[in-house]
Protein backbone atom coordinates (compact mmCIF):
# COMPACT_ATOMS: atom_id res chain seq x y z
CA UNK A 1 0.00 0.00 0.00
CA UNK A 2 1.48 3.46 -0.75
CA UNK A 3 -0.21 5.61 0.99
CA UNK A 4 -1.84 5.64 4.63
CA UNK A 5 -3.97 7.20 6.94
CA UNK A 6 -3.20 7.17 10.64
CA UNK A 7 -4.93 9.46 13.23
CA UNK A 8 -5.80 12.70 11.34
CA UNK A 9 -2.66 12.29 8.81
CA UNK A 10 -1.97 10.98 5.50
CA UNK A 11 1.55 8.95 4.69
CA UNK A 12 3.46 7.82 1.46
CA UNK A 13 6.00 5.45 1.32
CA UNK A 14 9.25 6.90 1.52
CA UNK A 15 11.59 3.93 2.43
CA UNK A 16 10.46 0.25 1.25
CA UNK A 17 11.15 -2.51 4.03
CA UNK A 18 13.78 -4.15 1.61
CA UNK A 19 16.02 -1.03 1.90
CA UNK A 20 15.51 -0.80 5.26
CA UNK A 21 16.83 -4.36 5.57
CA UNK A 22 19.78 -3.90 2.90
CA UNK A 23 20.41 -0.63 5.14
CA UNK A 24 20.39 -2.63 8.61
CA UNK A 25 22.79 -4.80 7.26
CA UNK A 26 25.38 -2.76 6.29
CA UNK A 27 24.96 -1.39 9.66
CA UNK A 28 25.76 -4.99 11.70
CA UNK A 29 28.52 -5.20 9.07
CA UNK A 30 30.18 -1.65 10.00
CA UNK A 31 29.92 -2.63 13.70
CA UNK A 32 31.15 -6.20 13.18
CA UNK A 33 34.10 -4.97 11.45
CA UNK A 34 35.10 -2.95 14.65
CA UNK A 35 36.29 -5.66 16.85
CA UNK A 36 34.73 -4.23 19.85
CA UNK A 37 35.08 -6.56 22.40
CA UNK A 38 31.69 -8.09 24.36
CA UNK A 39 29.34 -5.16 23.60
CA UNK A 40 26.59 -4.27 25.55
CA UNK A 41 23.81 -3.14 22.98
CA UNK A 42 21.21 -0.90 24.77
CA UNK A 43 17.90 -0.55 22.82
CA UNK A 44 16.03 2.27 23.04
CA UNK A 45 12.30 1.65 23.89
CA UNK A 46 10.14 1.85 22.04
CA UNK A 47 10.96 2.97 18.66
CA UNK A 48 13.83 0.74 18.30
CA UNK A 49 12.41 -2.56 18.71
CA UNK A 50 12.42 -3.32 15.37
CA UNK A 51 15.42 -1.82 14.46
CA UNK A 52 17.30 -3.86 17.46
CA UNK A 53 15.67 -7.27 16.70
CA UNK A 54 16.71 -6.97 13.21
CA UNK A 55 20.21 -5.99 13.32
CA UNK A 56 21.48 -8.26 16.43
CA UNK A 57 20.34 -11.45 14.02
CA UNK A 58 23.30 -10.05 12.07
CA UNK A 59 25.69 -9.37 14.98
CA UNK A 60 28.81 -11.83 15.01
CA UNK A 61 31.27 -10.51 17.90
CA UNK A 62 31.02 -13.16 20.49
CA UNK A 63 29.98 -12.23 23.82
CA UNK A 64 27.52 -9.54 22.45
CA UNK A 65 24.29 -8.61 24.76
CA UNK A 66 21.49 -6.51 24.87
CA UNK A 67 19.40 -4.53 27.06
CA UNK A 68 16.17 -2.33 26.99
CA UNK A 69 16.30 1.11 27.73
CA UNK A 70 13.25 3.92 28.40
CA UNK A 71 14.41 7.52 29.29
CA UNK A 72 11.69 8.67 31.59
CA UNK A 73 10.74 12.18 33.37
CA UNK A 74 10.10 12.19 36.53
CA UNK A 75 9.54 15.27 39.18
CA UNK A 76 12.17 15.72 41.74
CA UNK A 77 10.82 15.34 45.14
CA UNK A 78 13.06 18.40 46.35
CA UNK A 79 12.48 20.44 42.98
CA UNK A 80 9.68 21.68 41.07
CA UNK A 81 11.86 20.65 38.34
CA UNK A 82 11.82 17.64 36.28
CA UNK A 83 15.01 15.51 35.73
CA UNK A 84 15.41 12.13 33.37
CA UNK A 85 16.14 8.33 34.54
CA UNK A 86 17.04 5.74 32.48
CA UNK A 87 14.19 2.49 33.03
CA UNK A 88 16.03 -1.14 32.52
CA UNK A 89 19.40 -0.50 33.81
CA UNK A 90 19.36 -2.99 36.53
CA UNK A 91 23.09 -4.91 36.19
CA UNK A 92 26.22 -3.09 37.02
CA UNK A 93 27.31 -1.97 32.96
CA UNK A 94 30.34 -0.11 34.84
CA UNK A 95 33.21 -0.94 32.50
CA UNK A 96 31.51 -1.98 29.60
CA UNK A 97 31.32 -1.42 25.95
CA UNK A 98 27.84 -0.45 25.49
CA UNK A 99 26.45 0.45 21.69
CA UNK A 100 23.53 2.73 22.05
CA UNK A 101 20.73 1.46 19.47
CA UNK A 102 18.53 4.33 18.19
CA UNK A 103 15.76 4.38 15.58
CA UNK A 104 16.33 7.99 15.10
CA UNK A 105 18.26 11.16 16.11
CA UNK A 106 16.64 13.99 15.64
CA UNK A 107 17.34 17.22 17.46
CA UNK A 108 19.94 14.72 19.32
CA UNK A 109 17.72 15.88 22.80
CA UNK A 110 17.42 12.48 23.88
CA UNK A 111 21.04 11.11 23.10
CA UNK A 112 22.47 13.62 24.97
CA UNK A 113 20.64 12.58 28.02
CA UNK A 114 21.05 9.06 27.51
CA UNK A 115 24.12 9.12 27.36
CA UNK A 116 24.57 11.37 30.03
CA UNK A 117 22.64 9.39 32.30
CA UNK A 118 25.10 6.43 30.81
CA UNK A 119 28.30 8.08 31.83
CA UNK A 120 26.94 8.40 35.50
CA UNK A 121 27.48 4.54 35.51
CA UNK A 122 31.29 4.46 34.91
CA UNK A 123 31.01 2.37 31.50
CA UNK A 124 34.43 2.07 29.65
CA UNK A 125 32.92 3.53 26.07
CA UNK A 126 29.70 4.50 24.40
CA UNK A 127 29.21 4.45 20.88
CA UNK A 128 26.01 5.36 18.88
CA UNK A 129 23.99 3.94 16.02
CA UNK A 130 21.06 4.99 14.61
CA UNK A 131 18.78 3.77 12.02
CA UNK A 132 17.86 7.02 10.66
CA UNK A 133 19.25 10.64 11.28
CA UNK A 134 18.07 14.27 10.40
CA UNK A 135 21.06 16.43 10.03
CA UNK A 136 18.87 19.75 9.54
CA UNK A 137 17.28 19.27 13.03
CA UNK A 138 20.17 18.00 15.09
CA UNK A 139 21.64 20.79 17.51
CA UNK A 140 24.44 18.65 19.69
CA UNK A 141 27.92 18.03 18.96
CA UNK A 142 27.72 13.98 20.05
CA UNK A 143 29.89 11.98 17.29
CA UNK A 144 27.15 9.56 15.74
CA UNK A 145 29.24 5.81 15.00
CA UNK A 146 27.14 4.24 12.68
CA UNK A 147 24.26 5.98 10.89
CA UNK A 148 22.13 3.89 8.23
CA UNK A 149 20.48 6.58 6.55
CA UNK A 150 20.40 10.84 6.71
CA UNK A 151 17.04 11.74 5.95
CA UNK A 152 15.08 15.12 5.19
CA UNK A 153 13.34 16.87 7.91
CA UNK A 154 10.18 15.50 7.81
CA UNK A 155 8.18 13.47 10.01
CA UNK A 156 8.03 9.31 9.77
CA UNK A 157 6.44 6.72 10.81
CA UNK A 158 6.61 2.83 10.70
CA UNK A 159 9.12 0.08 11.34
CA UNK A 160 8.97 1.00 15.02
CA UNK A 161 8.52 4.82 14.50
CA UNK A 162 5.20 6.12 15.72
CA UNK A 163 2.38 8.95 15.05
CA UNK A 164 1.01 9.21 18.05
CA UNK A 165 1.51 5.93 19.03
CA UNK A 166 0.22 4.54 15.97
CA UNK A 167 2.38 3.04 13.14
CA UNK A 168 5.01 1.09 14.67
CA UNK A 169 4.14 -1.94 12.96
CA UNK A 170 4.42 -0.78 9.51
CA UNK A 171 6.84 -2.65 7.72
CA UNK A 172 8.18 0.11 5.71
CA UNK A 173 8.94 4.01 6.69
CA UNK A 174 6.46 6.16 5.75
CA UNK A 175 6.55 9.98 5.42
CA UNK A 176 3.48 12.70 5.86
CA UNK A 177 2.38 13.83 2.84
CA UNK A 178 2.12 17.65 2.37
CA UNK A 179 -1.52 18.23 1.57
P1 LIG B 1 15.33 14.04 19.54
O1 LIG B 1 15.46 14.06 21.04
O2 LIG B 1 14.80 15.34 19.02
O3 LIG B 1 16.58 13.60 18.83
O4 LIG B 1 14.18 13.02 19.20
C1 LIG B 1 14.28 11.73 19.48
C2 LIG B 1 12.96 11.04 19.55
O5 LIG B 1 11.86 11.77 18.95
C3 LIG B 1 13.07 9.76 18.79
O6 LIG B 1 13.61 8.72 19.59
C4 LIG B 1 11.64 9.52 18.37
O7 LIG B 1 10.95 8.87 19.40
C5 LIG B 1 11.07 10.89 18.18
N1 LIG B 1 11.11 11.31 16.77
C6 LIG B 1 11.91 12.20 16.18
N2 LIG B 1 11.65 12.33 14.87
C7 LIG B 1 10.62 11.47 14.62
C8 LIG B 1 9.89 11.14 13.42
O8 LIG B 1 10.11 11.66 12.31
N3 LIG B 1 8.92 10.21 13.57
C9 LIG B 1 8.62 9.60 14.76
N4 LIG B 1 9.29 9.88 15.88
C10 LIG B 1 10.28 10.82 15.82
Amino acid sequence: MQQIKLHDKTFEVFIPETEIAAIVHSMANAINDTGIKKPLFIAVMNGAFLFAADVMRKITISGSEISFIKLSSYSGAETTGTANQLIGISDDISGRNIIILEDIVDTGITLEKIISLLEKENVADIKVATLFFKPDAYTKDIHINFIGKSIPNDFVVGYGLDYDEIGRNLPHIYKLKNE
